[in-house]
């Protein structure tokens, strides 16, 4: 209904719709990185470009005595205004508007010195004032940049920045000692490097959002999603609709304001604790730590608290991006005959699918559970993975296993490697074996695909 891209499928649609929404959002993230507007100006590469706006001083004299402006005039108009408007900003202790979405790594204060005439040159060898053109100022337009949904308070805050500066540049570019002095230019704008900037950019915090949770929420939605939880609901009360339906940014912004996510100690967050019962979980046990769900909401929860709390400094500090994309399907598989000496130990299985005489070279399916051990079983819906970017990654969302033959590859973590170390991966030593089958790979918990453990080798 929403998206030609997500066919429906057998999961009915209201399980449909927030995945498709979510992929939706992502494209447009894409496009937004991909296709960013014209954001020059904020860096020191752009003095040659500037050049051309700032006269020289003999053109500024020049000019000056024909107006027959007073110099100290202007100078103490716009000193003043610096101070009553501008000394206010860079001395507040609480965000400017910008942080509506840099949740750090830059503000309006980084383009402030703590004199009028080095903020000026500064600002204006960087070109981000304008001296012919002031409404044209490269910083105005910083300024007025407002998201879709910005908060009126914000919204107040970001009329009085852009006011403050306008009155002050105007005044600023009628100054002649002010533009004499192009030699009291230092460095201005954020003191992290460009990268650090970008990550810690909204839009990309909620494509990363959506890249280790949201793909993940199918797990989570038959008691969460207020679509699908009324049963929860009335035994619960409505804190377990934490899921804002279709919507990942409101989502993530209730998680922070009711305390899921914990920024000052990520690994104690209600949304790591809950559903791998370190605490009491009404749902039970969900993931384990360790399992790919886990690494996940891991690396989520251990970047966004780095953002937020300004932890990153250099560019080498920034997570690396997983080369994998995944997306929670509700295609069961189920192994039987599995040793019971394995109960609790996690079980992972890779499917590759039958190419030509051989199988697909990447997995394109993966699940990873504890054994049940008395019952000498495993079960767990499957997840879609393919290589970050592939045209493969661009269906997941579908959540198809197209019919046909696979290869299952089954490792056991015995030495319980992964709950030592979360980071740690399933390597050659813990391969158990591997199975071939055929399935239509149906949906749903009641058409599980069955395979029987492999005999031993
Ligand atoms: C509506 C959201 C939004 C607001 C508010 C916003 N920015 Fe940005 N900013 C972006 C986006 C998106 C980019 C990335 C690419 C682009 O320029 O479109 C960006 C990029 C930047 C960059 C880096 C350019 C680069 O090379 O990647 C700087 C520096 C910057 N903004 C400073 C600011 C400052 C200072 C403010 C506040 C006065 C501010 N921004 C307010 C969305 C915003
Ligand atoms: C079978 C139902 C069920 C499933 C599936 C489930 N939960 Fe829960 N969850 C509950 C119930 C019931 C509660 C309320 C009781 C409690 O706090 O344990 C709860 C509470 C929570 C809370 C606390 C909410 C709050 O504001 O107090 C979090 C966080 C949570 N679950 C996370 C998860 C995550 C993450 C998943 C998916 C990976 C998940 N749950 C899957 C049933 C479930």
């Amino acid at each position: 209904m929403l998206l030609p891209i997500c066919r429906p499928s057998k999961l009915g649609q209201e399980r449909q719709t927030p995945l498709c929404v979510s992929l939706r959002v992502a494209r447009i993230l894409l496009a937004i990185i991909v296709c960013p507007w014209a954001f020059v100006g904020c860096q020191p590469s752009n003095e040659t470009e500037t050049a051309g706006n700032v006269q020289a001083p003999g053109e500024v004299a020049q000019a000056t005595t024909n107006q027959g402006t007073s110099e100290t005039g202007s100078g103490d108009r716009s000193e003043g205004i610096f101070e009553r408007r501008i000394l206010p900003i860079f001395h507040s202790p609480n965000p400017s508007s910008c942080s509506e979405c840099h949740l750090s790594g830059v503000d309006l204060r980084d383009y402030i010195r703590p004199t009028q005439q080095e903020t000026f040159s500064s600002l204006v060898a960087a070109g981000l004032i304008n001296a012919q053109a002031p409404d044209e100022s490269k910083l105005l337009q910083f300024i007025q940049r407002a998201p879709a949904r910005s908060s009126l308070d914000t919204e107040q805050l970001r009329q009085t920045e852009y006011e403050a500066f306008r009155e002050w540049i105007h005044a600023a570019v009628e100054t002649p000692e002010l533009l004499a002095r192009q030699d009291a230019a230092g460095p201005i704008g954020p003191s992290v490097p460009i990268e650090v900037v970008r990550h810690a950019r909204e839009d990309r915090v909620l494509a990363s959002f959506i890249d280790n949770i949201w793909t993940e929420i199918g797990r989570c939605a038959a008691c969460h999603s207020p679509d699908r939880n009324a049963e929860q609901v009335q035994e619960h009360g409505d804190l377990v609709s934490w899921i804002v339906l279709n919507d990942p940014q409101a989502t993530l912004d209730y998680m922070v304001a009711n305390g899921l996510i914990d920024t000052d100690e990520p690994t104690s967050s209600p949304l790591l604790t809950k559903p791998t019962m370190q605490v009491d979980h009404g749902g039970g046990q969900k993931m384990v730590v360790g399992d790919r769900s886990y690494k996940q909401f891991r690396a989520f929860l251990d970047d966004y608290a780095a953002v937020v709390n300004g932890g990153y400094q250099t560019s080498e500090q920034l997570p690396r991006r997983d080369g994998e994309q995944s997306f929670v399907t509700d295609i069961w598989l189920k192994i039987e005959g599995v040793p019971s000496e394995f109960d609790q130990r996690l079980l992972q299985v890779d499917l590759f699918a039958a190419e030509g005489d051989g199988w697909s070279e990447t997995r394109v399916a993966t699940s990873d559970r504890p054994v049940f051990g008395a019952g000498q079983l495993w079960q767990q819906t499957l997840s879609l993975v393919a290589p970050r970017g592939s045209a493969r990654a661009e269906r997941l969302a579908e959540q198809v296993l197209p019919p046909g033959r696979y290869l299952v590859r089954i490792h056991v973590d015995r030495e319980q490697k992964l709950a030592t170390d979360f980071r740690a991966e399933m390597g050659q030593e813990d391969f158990v074996g591997e199975v071939e089958v055929q399935s239509n790979w149906p949906a749903g918990y009641g058409a599980m695909t069955v395979i029987q453990y492999p005999a031993a080798r």
